[in-house]
């Protein structure tokens, strides 16, 4: 087969690549949307399938775009730049919605996606490395580097981080109050409600996003308020980034992490804010097989890109009236979500556009019991 190749983009992959067909065989281009004619370039071929980029559009998209970035297409960062901001969030919808059916099996509803506020310059921190003694990324499906001296998606207190400081390997971030790399970091939950705050160290997970992490947690306060939900099981609690404001709400939540310093954050900030009363939390491997015993009235989980399939068997066993799925990854969810289908309807959908320019999304799933 020719190295270059002129193909039709039929539609969407969940990676964030173009599909179409070559004699009846999947082709997968990155760089390119759906009802594109284009011509793209072999870069690997597959029994099954053939991966591809695009090299020129013969009949671009009327969503198509051109790139802020330099770095675009040499960097791994964004898939989605070449596409217009409202397009993305179109494209992630259907990415849902094919994938929904394809692994549940029946047509789910138009699922609604809340936008960012901020289309670029939205991540509270990013891993970097030092290459040439200069900051650098690794490139696009490869362990080379490239050197940048500027991320479109990165907060813009860390891009002039950057631009001052020598390079160093390793992960910087940015609180809420501007500080980079601080010793004591701010997460801001006021947008929950006044006064709630977090105070986290360097290095524990915090959400990209601020803006949509607060609608996030609005939404998940709201569910379990609406549905009178009074105990929680909370699996992957982090800092406590939902932890605390559903203590704030006077619910009590048993919190389980294996993050130890995540879990010093959750205790620390919880006790300041005098939130303590109803929460335990338990330093756990979530991925081991573990006995899980008591009364909940929801469990709550955000498990890491793989899922938490493991822990599945255990929400079968306490049974309870609600389950909250935050997930980065819509593949293990729908996966897990699978195993509870007997028991458990699926109530409610919201897709979180966490993460703009890029093919990631986070979603929340709402099951009842039946
Ligand atoms: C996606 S983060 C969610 C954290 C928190 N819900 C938040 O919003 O900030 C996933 C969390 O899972 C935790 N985690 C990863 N592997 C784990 C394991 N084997 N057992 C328990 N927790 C784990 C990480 O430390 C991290 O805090």
């Amino acid at each position: 087969m020719k190295n270059i190749l002129k193909i039709y983009i039929e539609s969407f992959g969940h990676t964030g690549k173009g599909v179409g067909r070559i004699n009846g065989k999947v082709v997968f281009a990155d760089y390119a949307l759906p009802k594109e004619e284009i011509v793209v370039r072999i870069i690997r071929e597959r029994k099954n399938y053939i991966e591809t980029e695009a090299v020129d559009i013969l009949k671009p998209s009327a969503f198509r775009v051109k790139p802020v970035c330099p770095y675009y297409r040499l960097c791994g960062g964004c898939q989605l730049q070449h596409s217009a901001y409202e397009y993305q969030l179109t494209l992630k919808k259907d990415v849902f919605h094919n994938l929904f059916k394809r692994m549940i099996g029946y047509d789910i509803e138009d699922v609604d996606i809340v936008p960012s506020i901020d289309k670029f310059f939205y991540r509270k921190r990013a891993k970097f490395e030092c290459f040439n003694d200069n900051w650098a990324f690794h490139k696009r499906n490869s362990d080379k580097m490239i050197n940048i001296n500027r991320c479109y998606i990165l907060d813009k207190q860390l891009n002039e981080y950057i631009s001052k400081n020598r390079c160093r390997k390793g992960e910087i971030a940015v609180d809420d109050k501007n500080m980079v790399n601080g010793k004591n970091m701010l997460l801001d939950l006021s947008g929950v409600s006044s006064g709630l705050n977090i105070i986290y160290t360097k290095d524990v997970f915090r959400q990209v996003n601020r803006y949509i992490n607060i609608k996030l947690i609005n939404e998940i306060r709201s569910v379990l308020i609406n549905n009178g939900a009074s105990s929680i099981l909370e699996f992957f609690s982090g800092i406590g980034n939902f932890t605390i404001p559903i203590l704030e709400c006077g619910m009590s939540v048993v919190a389980m992490e294996i993050d130890k310093d995540a879990i010093l954050v959750l205790k620390n900030s919880a006790q300041r804010l005098r939130l303590d009363k109803k929460l335990k939390v338990k330093r756990v491997d979530l991925y081991k097989n573990i006995t899980i015993k008591g009364n909940y009235s929801a469990v709550l989980l955000d498990p890491p890109r793989g899922g938490a399939a493991v822990l599945m068997k255990n929400i079968l066993e306490l049974l309870p009236e609600l389950i909250l799925y935050i997930s980065c990854e819509p593949s293990t969810l729908l996966r897990d979500v699978k195993i509870l289908l007997g028991r458990y309807d699926i109530k409610k959908v919201r897709l979180f556009d966490m993460f703009p320019q890029t093919y990631h999304f986070e979603t929340l799933m709402v099951l009842s019991k039946r």
